[in-house]
This record gives structure tokens, sequence and C-alpha cells, in this order.
């Protein structure tokens, strides 16, 4: 069988991906012409051409700008339920979602809504796909800690919808210890903890999100690479990180697959899984991910078993779920 024939069929979790970040330009066509919303393309082809990032911030632009569309109950459901039908062909079994409520609130939708849509398309996608899920209400990095503390202040009737709680969005300049607070008082309800660390901000924010938020789970992390004793202490944790290798090559955080950290970081005993990330922006679900890093720096099926079975094991499944799926 081949490697990328094997990977198609091992059952997978995926982590680490942004459901505004899975909407299709078809979808965001599709959902412009429902509601009556203008957007600045006039094609499918358009959109994807418009694709083309030289780092993080250019690419956030573009990402804000495509969920001004989303604005019902069933546009969040639909975006959702289209993910999962695209995961579960390539074989997710489980995934756990971000969501960015203040992309949606900041424009007059309700929490509420935004959450009851994609609960609906979680649901389903339980019943009709047989994937199982788990929310991240995930705070923006580039806005206010009070903004950050009314967000998690707006998720109160549905936090026993929530697995935890994310940081994301612009992350040079707005180092974790901006949402120190915000974090222990999340961790409070009973919320897990992650953080995008590492992805283009330096190895102190990485040191930040472990000494300072205390996450349970580290959202790219690359960047620790550059500080031996960081890499040391994320081994003796065992902190899984979720890596994004297309996402990677988009933003220009590598300059080519080959020159990915992942067989390093596998070499140095850290607990990587593999994830898409913004799958409708940057080229691939999470298959193509494992396809396309093991072509470009030659991955065994050993270290592609090892990352699914990471995937299970790093997720916030309880120990007698994951135990049921390993
Ligand atoms: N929001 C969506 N994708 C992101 C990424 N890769 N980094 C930071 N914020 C994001
Ligand atoms: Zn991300």
């Amino acid at each position: 069988m081949s490697l990328d024939a094997y990977i198609a069929g091992l059952p997978k979790a995926e982590l680490h991906l942004h459901i505004e970040g899975s909407l299709e330009p078809e979808l965001m066509f599709e959902l412009a012409q429902r509601n009556g919303v203008a957007i600045p393309f006039d094609s499918v082809e358009a959109v994807r051409a418009a694709y083309d990032f030289s780092n993080l911030q250019d690419f956030l632009d573009i990402y804000y700008a495509g969920a001004n569309v989303l604005l019902t109950r069933r546009d969040f459901e639909d975006l959702a339920f289209a993910y999962f039908r695209r995961a579960a062909a390539d074989n997710v079994r489980h995934a756990e979602i971000f969501f960015d409520p203040q992309t949606h609130t900041d424009r007059g939708v309700p929490f509420g809504v935004v959450a009851e849509g994609l609960i609906a398309g979680m649901d389903r996608a339980k019943a009709e796909l047989g994937v199982t899920s788990g929310l991240i209400l995930s705070f923006l990095r580039h806005l206010s800690e009070a903004e950050a503390f009314a967000t998690l202040e707006m998720a109160r009737p549905y936090l026993h919808h929530f697995v935890g709680v994310g940081l994301d969005s612009s992350e040079v300049g707005h180092p974790p210890s901006k949402f120190q607070r915000v974090f222990a008082a999340a961790r409070e309800l009973g919320l897990k903890l992650c953080a995008h660390a590492g992805e283009e901000g330096p190895p102190a924010y990485v040191h930040e999100a472990l000494d300072l938020l205390h996450i349970d789970r580290m959202d790219h992390g690359n960047r620790s690479m550059e500080d031996e004793a960081l890499v040391e202490r994320l081994v003796a944790e065992q902190m899984t990180l979720t890596v994004c290798p297309l996402s990677n090559l988009k933003l220009c955080v590598v300059k080519d697959l080959k020159d990915h950290p992942v067989p390093e970081m596998l070499r140095r005993g850290l607990h990587v899984t593999l994830n898409s990330d913004d799958p409708a922006y940057f080229g691939g679900y999470v298959n193509e991910n494992y396809r396309q890093l093991a072509a470009a720096v030659g991955l065994t099926r050993e270290q592609v078993t090892q990352m699914a079975r990471n995937s299970f094991e790093g997720s916030f499944m309880s120990e007698a779920e994951k135990a049921a799926r390993v």
C-alpha cells in the first residue's frame, strides 16, 4: 500500500482547525447571495487567486473579511457541517474546532447565533457522520483583555458546550501575558487552555504561554525549536503541539516544506500532531497536510502512525474516551 493510501486510511483527530478558516469560496458566494452581502470578488477563481499571503497578517485581513458573509444560525450550521463532511472523508473521527466569537459579535451577530449554529452542525456531524467534536472559544489577541473578559461573559450560558479556550490572531506585539487573567478565569470555569504560540512570535512567547497561561496544549510552537532548553521542557512535559504544515508554507513561516521542523521535532521526542488550521485558505485538509509533508521531508509510516496516535492522545477527550479510541 502506498504511504498516501495508508495516510488516507488512518483514523485521525484534528486539533487545530478554525471553523471560519474552512469557509470555501463556493460557500462564501452562496452565503453572500443568500444574505445579500457584497463581497469584493466576482468569481470563485478570483477569491482563490487572492489567497497569496506573505505573512500571518496578510492572511488575517482576508480571513476576517470572508467571515462577513456569516450572519444566521443556519450559516454557522452549514459552515460547520461542510467542514465535518470534508473531514470525515479524510477519516477524521474527532475534531476540536476553534471559533472566533469576536469576529462575529463585533459585527452585531449575537454570540448565541454563532454558538447555536455551530453546535447544531456538530450534533449533525455526530448523528450523520459519526464524527465527534468539541468547541474551543478563541480570543482575538489583537483586541483587549477587557474585550476578552466580555466575550467570556457572553459565553456563560453555553459553557457546557465548550471544551476549552484558545488565543489566536496577530501574534507579534500581543504576548500571552496580556491574557493571563482571562485564562485564569477560564481555568476556574473548568475549561482547558490552549494558545497559538511561536508561529511568528519568539520563543519568549512560548515560555509565557507555559508559565503565565498554563496551557494544556500548544498551537503551532514552531519557533520553540530556537530554544534548546524550551525544547527539553516541552519534551519532558509531553506538551502536545498542533502543527500545521501547509499553513506554515502559505504564511511563509517556512520557505519550503522541505525545511519544515516536524522531522526534527519528532527526532527530539516532541508530541507532534498534524492539522489543517484554515484549510479553505491554505489549500488542503488534514490528509493533504500529511501527504505533502511526507513527500517533502520523507516521513516514515511509523512517524505518520505516531502523529495520528498523538492526535487522539492530545485531545481534550476524557481518559476513558481516549482509551476507547487510541
Ligand atoms: N486565526 C486563524 N488562523 C490563524 C493562525 N494560523 N494564526 C493565528 N490566528 C489565526
Ligand atoms: Zn491557527
